[in-house]
């Protein structure tokens, strides 16, 4: 694929896709303008024609002069109403004077694949930074490390037309979707659809993707809910309906459960960060030597070491850990100059590989004392912990203990609760490895996203409330029965 179709996100939809989409608006809207903001070589305007006839204007626009000749070429004849330009949507004014007519609109089409940290990796620009024009909600946007230019594109075409009679109606990832449903339904209520495709079949890649059918006039809605189906057959019952609570997406079933979905309380942790597993990790050899990623043996005093747990320890059940971690601050921000009197091997150690963490890349190095961590803090010493990985598509918790007295860390892939004793880890374990708990987190988990276990989602359900659970008023911890 050339760096210009990967900046474009250039995947023409098939006729046929086209077709079952425009099927699945059907009778839904009468529309009089219908508008494609990146048409490519117009599979939508042919298919939205044969479906809706010569009553509406079709209005076509692309970055790429060649599509719009090729459009140009093969619907001429076809759609009597057809206006189609070369345009590219970061710079075009083309929906303003669209603004002043009626509608209904029908806003269709598959806006491009890309991502803005593809187009950074490609060195290529396509996206709002360089050329905002729509300022309203680009601040909200730009400000994400990466994000979908379909995300951008289509907050920006709702917004403009909200309010119209009319409908947008766009081949999406289902990420984007949700997040669009997210981001709306957070300011009124909506409904929005999502009819699932088969991405991999129709364009040759894999990912979760469907048709987003929200209606830009809704009015009278007394609750949010975003209807996923399974394809794009008509007459199907919805594989799922997504509702909002504080803000937070999940499955309907799941408020049927007697686990609270709660506002943000603190309770699962994330390990260890430290960003230099080469001089912060260390082999445990069978002598009890200590060799570092550099495979140098490594002499430093046992007080700051830690026994360390990965996530694929964790997510394997590997309890036992092969590993130890130097651990240089008790709590995030803490000065780790005192290491040099108090242990002055660990401090020769860490001055001898300092470059190493001097080169450290995130930016939350740069103004923290120098040998810093971070995910640190009295939780992390606590002696026992509930675990799971973030790093794996499955749900398994693990109780995890001390190990020759001193507390198991966990690296920053994975989540935890941090226990006292190991009678409250244990019933912790229970409430979650129960199978209500289970079926209500495993309704709120989208099992597409990247990452799907997150500390939010793992936060978001309130593992105390099950009705098993009691207090134990020695520690003022909830156990379960
Ligand atoms: C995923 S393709 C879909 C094309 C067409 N809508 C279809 O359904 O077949 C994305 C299209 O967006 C166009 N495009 C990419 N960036 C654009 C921009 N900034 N302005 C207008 N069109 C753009 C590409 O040239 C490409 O034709």
């Amino acid at each position: 694929m050339s760096k210009q179709k990967i900046a474009h996100g250039d995947f023409q939809t098939p006729l046929s896709l086209a077709e079952s989409c425009c099927v699945i608006l059907g009778k839904k809207i009468a529309p009089q303008y219908i508008v494609e903001p990146t048409c490519g070589v117009g599979a939508f305007i042919a298919a939205a024609s044969s479906c809706f006839g010569d009553k509406p204007t079709y209005i076509g626009f692309d970055i790429n002069q060649q599509y719009i000749e090729l459009a140009r070429e093969t619907l001429s004849n076809k759609v009597k109403k057809l206006q189609l330009e070369c345009e590219d949507f970061f710079s075009s004014d083309f929906y303003e004077s669209l603004l002043k007519k009626d509608g209904p609109f029908l806003l269709l089409g598959n806006p491009p694949w890309v991502t803005s940290s593809t187009l950074g990796a490609i060195n290529f620009t396509n996206n709002p930074e360089k050329k905002a024009r729509f300022k309203n909600g680009f601040d909200n946007i730009s400000g994400k490390s990466n994000f979908d230019i379909s995300e951008w594109m289509l907050e920006q075409l709702i917004r403009k037309f909200s309010g119209k009679n009319g409908i947008a109606a766009f081949i999406i990832k289902s990420s984007v979707a949700r997040k669009l449903f997210q981001t709306f339904s957070a300011e009124k209520n909506i409904v929005a659809k999502f009819y699932r495709i088969n991405a991999l079949k129709e364009f040759g890649v894999s990912v979760d993707a469907g048709f987003f059918v929200l209606d830009l006039n809704q009015i009278n809605v007394t609750s949010s809910e975003f209807i996923v189906y399974g394809s794009l057959e008509k007459n199907q019952e919805p594989e799922k309906i997504i509702v909002t609570t504080h803000g937070r997406l999940s499955d309907k079933k799941s408020q049927d459960s007697s686990f609270k979905r709660v506002a943000p309380p603190v309770v699962w942790r994330s390990g260890l960060k430290h960003d230099c597993s080469k001089v912060m990790e260390f082999m445990v050899g069978d002598d009890g030597a200590l060799l570092n990623g550099f495979e140098k043996k490594v002499d430093i005093e046992a007080d700051l070491l830690y026994p360390l747990l990965k996530s694929s320890d964790i997510a394997n059940g590997r309890l036992h850990p092969r590993k130890m971690v130097l651990v240089t601050q008790k709590l995030v921000g803490q000065e780790t100059d005192s290491i040099c009197g108090m242990y002055p091997k660990t401090w020769k150690y860490l001055l001898e590989y300092g470059e190493y963490l001097d080169a450290r890349k995130s930016s939350i190095y740069t103004k923290a004392p120098r040998f810093s961590i971070f995910g640190i803090g009295t939780y992390s010493f606590k002696p026992w912990k509930v675990a799971i990985s973030g790093l794996y598509k499955k749900i398994s918790f693990q109780l995890i203990g001390p190990v020759d007295g001193k507390p198991c860390m966990l690296d920053d892939t994975c989540y935890f609760i941090a226990c006292d004793s190991e009678l409250e880890a244990k019933s912790i374990l229970k409430a979650l490895n129960s199978e209500e708990y289970l079926q209500t987190i495993d309704s709120i988990i989208f099992w597409d996203s990247k990452r799907p276990i997150t500390s939010s989602v793992l936060n978001s359900i309130d593992y105390s409330s099950h009705p098993n659970m009691i207090i134990d008023g020695s520690s003022n911890k909830q156990l379960s029965l």
